[in-house]
């Protein structure tokens, strides 16, 4: 059911933002904007802004943001509806009866239908794990030390031998097949039509923070390939937004949360009564992990596997995790492998210990760095020092500096230097100048795709912010941009709706949010529009510019490359075509001239 778009926009233009939040932030003009104290996390210092031009608030510590709906939603603990029905009361507004917006409902219904399948298969699953069937898996469970009430706490189940069962069963519940393939619980072929996708595993249903299950993991009992089977992303299941035991680690009144890679370590650690761990769903950190991350909490232990692989991602998630403003302290599990081994060999308190004696990020950083060259030699200390002074240069807080200096030399001072030689190094590598990106690149550390993405990401977010900040800039950007040059999903749809609503007359971000109903894509669209990036002068705004312009093209010609169908001629032309006219931006960049004003 829904109000049609009309009413919604005339209740938002009738509340002005600065007005409403007014009423629960106190408020400080501050150029075009107000800033207050973020209701929405604990913060000495303002960081939560409202933009009376964008009708629009955010926050730049915790990343809240979205327009006047959003903020009582989210304040008041509201749905849509009942923020919607508070501030037409507010305005004065009277509700018409309500109307349907067929493709919101059907869009509505299918989210429903697909919780209500996933429901119902986590039931079933676990019913059969229960059964005089499902012994073997319960005892596989039991085996692995699980008691009968983490069981029940994860909903731990079992799919049973048959591959077909699942599927009558939600048939029989009366859904369509096309909804059931929506699903992701179901394998196609054209030969056998559609049959359930586990079979004969263990079951991890995995849940969102509100509890509802949005996919499962399931294991093979025993050594067989592959290991583990996920259900693919879905409508409702997004891998690189939700965290495998958040909704129990969310509610726990702990400061840090636990990072570690698997289904087991998670539930191994909470029955141990670590209940503020978490794990991703078989696949890398992402920035939008982190960002989820950040809301619950500022620093995380990564309790990743002690591998090459383990030592890897914890390499990687530093990073992701530190532009989201999380610090990380990373845990040594030697000599086991992860922290189930290491629970059921040491037991809770030696993991405790464990946990406490987490070292530092930045310095676990060094450390790596320290086993990558020949340290009895003076050339391989020198390159080291190097790589230090790389790292160092990275932080751009003085004082931070200073004190990992300090760290440094007093665990390397062996090797003949000291506090002056290290900080003449940064200084030194600074007036270099080398580029922001190699400096950050460990040798064997963040693949190069991982970092351009975040930077092509960036690029995307940036000329979002500045099309609405300065519509002016509109006429020359669409030279160049298409909204189809937005290669993340979400970023397209908002820069169709953007350009549409350029078309139009006037961009609206307050407006174009009205579309968005889920919170997490609040949050982020409300993000897009407030990217910041440290600019002293017009000449950087310039090169800010054509930088991110050139960047966004790339990424479009890569993910067209990508997708591109080899029988598909025409498409080939287009890649061509493409090509040619990266290249002739590329030559064209310093004439790349656009006026902010
Ligand atoms: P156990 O081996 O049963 O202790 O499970 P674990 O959770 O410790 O698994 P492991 O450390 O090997 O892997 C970590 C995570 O990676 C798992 O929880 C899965 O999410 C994912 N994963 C592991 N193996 C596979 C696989 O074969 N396929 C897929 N898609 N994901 C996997
Ligand atoms: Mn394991």
């Amino acid at each position: 059911m829904r109000y049609s778009d009309d009413i919604i926009e005339e209740v938002r233009m009738k509340n002005d933002i600065v007005d409403v939040i007014s009423q629960y932030v106190k408020l400080t003009r501050r150029g075009s904007s107000y800033f207050g104290l973020c209701p929405f996390h604990n913060e000495k210092t303002p960081s939560f802004s409202v933009t009376p031009s964008k009708q629009m608030y955010y926050c730049f510590g915790c990343g809240a943001g979205g327009n006047v709906y959003n903020f009582i939603m989210e304040y008041e603990n509201y749905s849509f509806g009942e923020a919607l029905s508070h501030l037409a009361d507010r305005a004065g507004v009277e509700l018409p009866k309500i109307e349907y917006s067929r493709e919101a409902r059907e869009k509505a219904e299918q989210r429903a239908n697909l919780l209500e399948i996933n429901k119902l298969a986590a039931q079933y699953f676990y019913y059969q794990l229960r059964r005089e069937g499902g012994k073997t898996a319960y005892g596989y469970l039991t085996g692995r030390g699980l008691s009968e009430e983490t069981i029940r706490k994860f909903g731990l189940g079992y799919s049973d031998k048959y591959s077909d069962d699942l599927y009558k069963y939600l048939k029989g519940k009366g859904y369509s097949d096309e909804l059931l393939r929506e699903s992701g619980l179901f394998n196609v072929d054209e030969r056998r039509g559609m049959y359930d996708k586990f079979w004969n595993r263990v079951i991890f249903p995995i849940m969102d923070v509100n509890n509802r299950v949005i996919g499962f993991g399931g294991r093979v009992m025993g050594d067989g390939k592959p290991k583990y089977l996920n259900s693919p992303e879905t409508k409702i299941f997004d891998k690189s937004r939700n965290l495998y035991g958040l909704n129990v680690a969310r509610t726990t009144r702990k400061n840090y949360l636990i990072l570690c890679e698997g289904y087991m370590d998670v539930i191994a650690m909470h029955q141990a009564g670590f209940t503020n761990a978490v794990a991703s769903l078989g696949t890398a950190l992402t920035s939008g992990h982190a960002s989820l991350v950040k809301r619950y909490t500022k620093e995380v232990l990564l309790l990743y596997d002690s591998d090459g692989a383990g030592i890897r991602a914890a390499l990687r998630a530093i990073p992701i995790l530190r532009e989201a403003g999380v610090t990380s302290r990373v845990v040594s599990l030697k000599p086991w492998k992860d922290p189930d081994e290491f629970i059921k060999n040491e037991g809770a308190e030696a993991f405790e210990e464990r946990l406490a004696r987490a070292m530092d990020s930045f310095m676990f950083r060094v450390h790596i760095a320290e086993q990558e060259f020949a340290m009895d030699a003076p050339q391989g200390q020198n390159q080291f020092f190097e790589r230090c002074a790389g790292m160092l240069l990275e932080l751009s807080d003085e004082l931070e500096r200073n004190l990992y200096i300090e760290a440094i030399v007093k665990e390397y001072g062996r090797y003949g230097v000291g506090t002056e030689d290290i900080r003449k190094r940064v200084n030194t590598l600074a007036l270099k100048g080398t580029p922001a990106e190699k400096r950050i690149q460990p040798k064997s550390g963040t693949p190069e795709t991982k970092k351009k993405e975040s930077a092509a990401d960036k690029a995307q977010k940036l000329m979002l912010t500045w099309l609405v900040n300065y519509p002016g800039i509109f006429e020359q950007v669409e030279k160049y941009i298409s909204p189809s040059d937005f290669v993340v999903p979400l970023y397209k749809e908002v820069a169709q709706m953007l350009f549409e609503q350029h078309k139009e007359g006037e961009t609206n971000p307050g407006k174009l949010l009205n579309a968005f109903t889920d919170s997490e894509e609040q949050r982020e669209v409300a993000s897009l529009f407030n990217a910041t990036i440290h600019l002293e002068n017009e000449g950087e705004q310039q090169r800010a510019f054509s930088d991110a312009l050139l960047r966004i093209k790339e990424e479009s010609l890569k993910e067209k490359n990508r997708t591109w169908d080899p029988s598909d001629m025409a498409g080939l032309q287009e890649l061509i075509k493409a090509k040619k006219e990266l290249e002739d931006l590329g030559r064209k960049r310093q004439q790349l001239h656009i006026s902010f004003n």
